[in-house]
């Protein structure tokens, strides 16, 4: 019988005997993916984990603070954060294909963890870096028999021949549901618990188009007014997820007090699912959709426009990159 119970105890005897002796290092990305493998693996060898935070820049509004806060505050673990922002940038500049996006993320995170990985060194024998692949990402990255490459995850796809750690991933047989409960099995708060579901390459994947630092600025400002009004209307448990995606190569025209406007289309992108393999798109109650219109356009003033996608998966993937 696989209880939660039993879940988390037979991990974190296979975390342990995995390790040994040696040091881990976990990202940490904000969700609740990284969060519980990193404290799955600190209960199996405590001070030998050193989670690492980076700041890659495609971050929503408020991250970072939550985990430098929230999450060291839940858990005591040894954290070290790396402001990574200019690199991801540069790394990104000229590109808009989807794929190029993800492998350039993929590929830029994990040699930032090698360069931190060099950098704990100095003090021990880290040799194991743990990531919070779930059971779909496995599959949709084509590690599942018979199965096709979809996307290329970035926690999964697109790693460097020469990756320097041994992978330890204690979530790889687990769905979402799965990794919720285990968490609140570990103690860790609801808000994290609950939060949100966000893509590794973050940010990047949701303009459409070439990522810029002021496209980034603009997606951030619409995506947490959109966030905060749906948990202002107590939506947060009824979506699984509602990407917002700045269409940064479009504009459409539009009129905003005497002016004509000339700027670029959000889409809400609200999704209810089990487990990200298939997913309707959610009901949102009109006067939620008029909140977040009105102040989007109000208070982002490169967004004149907001639309709302209404696509099933399949056929439409959850993420529009
Ligand atoms: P799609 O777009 O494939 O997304 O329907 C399914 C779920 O996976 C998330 N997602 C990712 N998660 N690394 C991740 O850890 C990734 O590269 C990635 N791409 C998509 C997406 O937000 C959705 O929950």
């Amino acid at each position: 019988q696989w209880t939660t119970a039993s879940i988390v105890e037979d991990q974190i005897a296979a975390i342990s005997a995995q390790v040994g002796a040696g040091r881990a290092i976990c990202g940490l990305s904000g969700g609740v993916d990284s969060a519980v493998a990193a404290t799955l693996v600190q209960r199996a060898i405590g001070d030998r984990l050193t989670c690492v935070f980076v700041d890659h820049g495609l971050l929503r509004s408020g991250e970072r603070t939550q985990v430098e806060r929230d999450f060291v505050a839940a858990t005591g673990v040894n954290l070290v954060t790396v402001d990574a922002r200019e690199r991801f940038l540069d790394a990104l500049a000229g590109v808009t294909d989807p794929e190029q996006k993800r492998k350039i993320i993929g590929r830029e995170f994990i040699r930032v963890f090698e360069q931190a990985e060099r950098d704990l060194k100095a003090q021990g024998d880290y040799r194991f870096l743990v990531q919070g692949t779930l059971y779909p990402d496995v599959v949709e990255s084509g590690g599942g028999a018979g199965t096709s490459n979809i996307k290329s995850h970035h926690n999964v796809g697109g790693l460097p021949e020469d990756l320097a750690f041994e992978l330890v991933e204690p979530l790889r047989l687990l769905f979402k549901d799965e990794v919720r409960r285990v968490g609140l099995e570990l103690g860790l708060p609801e808000t994290i618990v609950h939060r949100q579901p966000f893509p590794g390459p973050g940010l990047g994947i949701r303009i459409i188009g070439e990522v810029t630092a002021d496209r980034l600025a603009t997606l951030r400002a619409a995506d947490a007014i959109a966030r905060e009004e749906l948990t202002a209307a107590g939506m947060d448990r009824d979506i699984w997820q509602c990407p917002v995606v700045l269409l940064a190569d479009v504009r459409s025209v539009g009129v905003q007090g005497d002016g004509r406007t000339y700027g670029h289309p959000v889409v809400l992108r609200p999704v209810s699912s089990e487990d990200a393999m298939t997913a309707d798109w959610t009901r949102l109650p009109y006067e939620v959709l008029e909140r977040i219109s009105t102040r989007i356009t109000n208070e982002v003033a490169e967004v004149n426009r907001v639309v709302l996608d209404v696509t099933s998966k399949p056929p439409g993937t959850i993420e529009w990159e």
